[in-house]
């Protein structure tokens, strides 16, 4: 049997998958049922001192389905963090981890940006026993208007600036949680990184309006009339995220990523491995699933190992990063190879007006038998 253990960041876990920070992580109740059910961690739902602040509203979410099956793709949220009191969390955490010692358990903190303010609530998550700390700088939607989140995020100088204030605070594993509504991602994480963060976690939710109801001509979710754009999740943002992780790791070499976006099997959770990550979140997957899944994500990743041999996580873990070029390489690549198969050609003026279908069948990677370097990776990987 393959071991899916992973050591990062003076934390062990059982396995990559990792409850991430929202409805699933909301009490203490649920987060029991989440380690009952074998996950490795949970990030808590994010907490602040004064959570008298927070007032969510109702309803808060939105789905896009498939016209075809009806199945979930994407998912619109307003929540805010958690209105839970930062005094009955303290107590929470301490039964948590006197009752699942070898859960991975991270608090994830989010504050107004003063220095007291994140130092305070680091020191008393610490002194409630969590294994470690996300910084919560990505929530797009309602506490950016506090000026936290994601308007904390997309500032790399006031993300390098909480995180060194963290680390002054814990020696405990930092995560700096990303939010994907910037150009490039890796500008505020390597600003985390060097404030003083010990790994990076990503996404948070793509800003997005997920419809308009076309009876009542108002966009969703609708309360009393009026709505805000919301951050979106779910199996629609898996690419995104995949890119953007690829992009930390290629940008910020030797940094320890959390993938999260999307992950709904255990071979979404085997793709933001070989993009570099360490661990996986699942949040809206956990939502719409129950934390049961996570049986079904361990066994498709033991599968995944035994198909290629992979003894252990690092054994493939980054392992796909290598295949990124740039377009000009790709041509140059074309060129030189010996043959180009019919169905691979790339010129515009082949296109027919009668078979745009089947042309775009032959282009598409996943589709077309292609000839590209696509052998087996397992030696590979494992002699990378
Ligand atoms: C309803 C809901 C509430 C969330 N609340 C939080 C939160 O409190 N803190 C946080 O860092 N992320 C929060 N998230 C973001 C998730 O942790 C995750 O980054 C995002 O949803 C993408 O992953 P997924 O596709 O697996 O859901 C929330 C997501 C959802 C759907």
């Amino acid at each position: 049997m393959p071991d899916i253990s992973v050591k990062v960041d003076g934390m062990n876990f059982a396995n990559p998958f990792v409850i991430g920070s929202g409805p699933p992580g909301t009490n203490k109740n649920v987060i029991g049922k989440a380690f009952d059910e074998g996950w490795g961690g949970v990030i808590a739902k994010t907490v602040s001192l004064e959570s008298d602040k927070v007032k969510n509203v109702a309803p808060r979410y939105a789905k896009l389905k498939s016209r075809e099956t009806g199945e979930v793709i994407g998912f619109q949220n307003i929540e805010l963090i958690s209105d839970r009191p930062i005094e009955i969390w303290e107590k929470e955490f301490r039964e948590i981890k006197d009752k699942y010692p070898d859960g991975m358990l991270i608090a994830s903190i989010m504050e107004e940006c003063e220095e007291w303010r994140w130092k305070e609530l680091t020191e008393r998550c610490e002194a409630a026993g969590v294994d470690g700390f996300e910084l919560n700088f990505s929530c797009p939607h309602g506490l950016p208007e506090r000026k936290m989140g994601s308007a904390m995020g997309q500032d790399p100088d006031t993300v390098e600036q909480v995180c060194g204030w963290v680390r002054s605070a814990t020696k405990k594993a930092v995560w700096a949680k990303m939010t994907p509504n910037i150009t490039h991602i890796s500008v505020p994480a390597a600003s985390a990184l060097r404030g003083g963060a010990s790994g990076i976690s990503a996404i948070n939710t793509i800003l997005s309006v997920t419809g308009v109801d076309l009876d009542k001509l108002r966009p969703v979710p609708t309360v009393q009339g009026y709505s805000i754009p919301g951050g979106y999740s779910c199996q629609a943002v898996r690419p995104i995220a995949l890119r953007m992780v690829m992009e930390i790791a290629r940008d910020c070499p030797g940094a320890q990523i959390s993938g999260i976006g999307g992950v709904e099997r255990g071979n979404d959770a085997v793709q933001f491995i070989l993009m570099g990550c360490h661990t996986v979140q699942v949040c809206t997957a956990a939502m719409l699933q129950g934390y049961g899944m996570v049986k079904g994500m361990i066994g498709e990743l033991e599968e995944f190992m035994t198909k290629h041999g992979f003894e252990t996580i690092e054994d493939f873990r980054g392992h796909a990063l290598q295949y990124f070029t740039t377009h000009y390489d790709l041509v140059e690549k074309q060129k030189v190879a010996r043959e180009a198969r019919a169905g691979q050609s790339s010129r515009d003026n082949e296109w027919d007006r009668e078979n745009i279908t089947n042309h775009t069948s032959k282009l598409t990677a996943n589709e077309a038998e292609t000839e590209s370097a696509s052998q087996p990776a397992s030696a590979a990987a494992k002699g990378k």
